[in-house]
């Protein structure tokens, strides 16, 4: 204004004054309308998400030349990892790596210290991105969470917006944590044998063997197995959780392969196996399964080995499905996470899980890992509003 004033030569001490305030007033208006104030709440935002200035979390720590060590502390938001969606966590699970990475076992944690913790839903407490309003409750599974990045065994956590899934409107925090990582990788390993040809069978004819059965991703595709009208078969080395995987759904059980020789064809059995023990367990599934199908393969809890041959993939036509959930691509996970919703049969699938506190974890850790505890079956919730 001033220099078009300027410039139409038409400008009088008046006509400066008037324009010179109009700017002034256009300028506090635009200042009083916060309009500027983006770019100010950008870098300030880590410290406005309104957390309080500490709270609690389990942290594990290495110092040089000493085995890793775990335990609770206060830590201020100012740790959190720097990015843009803050979330009160609710719940939290002990998956196996998590039990790895607990007790500072290799091979899990890629940078110390670490919150522990692959997997937490909770509430949005504040998302820079704009993605998630705030109170919006969330699920988060993998994307190295608990392994690169801090994890869920804290009060607060935070996350890039797509790692997050949106809770199913008809589940809780605490039901989505009572399946996990573990459960949602069951699901993936049915999708994945459905894939392939996997149906069920009028009066549940179709036979699919569950390894691992008592265990976190055992008692969850056992669970959804049963739940979508198949022959579940259990493969399981405790006696004392018979009872729990009857009530889930199994129809059969049978001790642990314990082969140390496995011949790599055997009697067919199977028409899909869901794995989450590798090792010996892994090849006498193959052997025993059924021209033209399949096993979903998952874990590595009896073992890193695969003692085989060609045989069952050339002579049956076998199909070995790896299945890894961690980098599931996002944009899939809402998919996955309504059909766990719609077929967990929630009032059995209490009995496999138990909610423990957060001090509880590193003796529940050891004896995850043992793989003969007499106290953990199937999924062992962690509630983060009672450290
Ligand atoms: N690929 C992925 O994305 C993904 C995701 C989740 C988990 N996993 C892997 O899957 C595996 C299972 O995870 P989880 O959370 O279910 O663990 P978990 O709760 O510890 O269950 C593992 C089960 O395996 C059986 N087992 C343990 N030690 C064994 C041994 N030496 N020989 C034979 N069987 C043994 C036990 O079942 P019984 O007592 O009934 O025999 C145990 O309950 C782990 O290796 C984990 O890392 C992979």
């Amino acid at each position: 204004l001033l220099s078009l004033a300027r410039s139409s030569k038409i400008m009088t001490s008046q006509t400066h004054r008037r324009a010179f305030s109009r700017l002034s007033n256009i300028i506090s208006s635009f200042n009083r309308s916060n309009r500027l104030s983006p770019i100010r709440r950008l870098s300030t935002s880590a410290s406005s998400d309104t957390l309080p200035s500490t709270f609690k979390g389990l942290i594990v720590e290495k110092t040089r030349g000493n085995p890793p060590i775990s335990e609770i502390r206060d830590l201020t938001p100012s740790q959190l990892p720097d990015f843009d969606v803050t979330v009160k966590v609710e719940y939290s699970t002990l998956n196996y790596k998590d039990a790895l990475a607990i007790t500072g076992a290799p091979g899990v944690v890629r940078s110390y210290p670490i919150v522990p913790g692959i997997d937490y839903a909770g509430t949005v407490v504040s998302d820079r991105s704009g993605t998630f309003e705030k109170g919006t409750k969330v699920i988060l599974t993998g994307h190295g969470v608990g392994e690169k990045y801090w994890g869920g065994y804290a009060e607060f956590a935070r996350a890039k917006p797509s790692w997050l899934v949106k809770l199913p409107e008809s589940m809780t925090t605490k039901q989505a944590m009572s399946i996990g990582t573990a459960g949602f990788t069951a699901m993936l390993c049915i999708n994945a044998l459905e894939k392939q040809g996997l149906s069920p069978k009028h009066n549940f004819q179709t036979k699919v063997l569950v390894t691992g059965a008592s265990g976190g991703v055992g008692v969850t595709a056992i669970a959804l197995l049963a739940s979508l009208g198949y022959r579940v078969t259990a493969s399981s080395g405790r006696k004392w959780t018979h009872e729990t995987l009857t009530k889930l759904g199994s129809k059969h059980i049978i001790d642990r392969f314990s082969d140390e020789k496995v011949r790599p064809i055997d009697k067919e059995l199977w028409d899909g196996v869901v794995d989450s023990v590798g090792g010996v367990t892994l090849a006498k599934a193959i052997s025993q399964c059924k021209t033209n199908c399949a096993v979903a393969a998952c874990g590595l809890a009896g073992g890193t080995s695969l003692p085989t041959s060609v045989f069952p993939f050339i002579l049956r036509g076998v199909a070995l499905l790896g299945i890894d959930s961690v980098y599931y691509p996002n944009a899939k996970r809402d998919e996955v996470w309504s059909r766990i919703a719609a077929k967990v049969p929630w009032n059995l699938f209490e009995s496999a899980t138990t909610v423990r506190r957060p001090n509880e974890l590193s003796e529940m850790a050891n004896q995850l890992l043992s793989g003969k505890s007499e106290e953990i079956i199937g999924r062992t919730v962690v509630d983060c509003g009672a450290f």
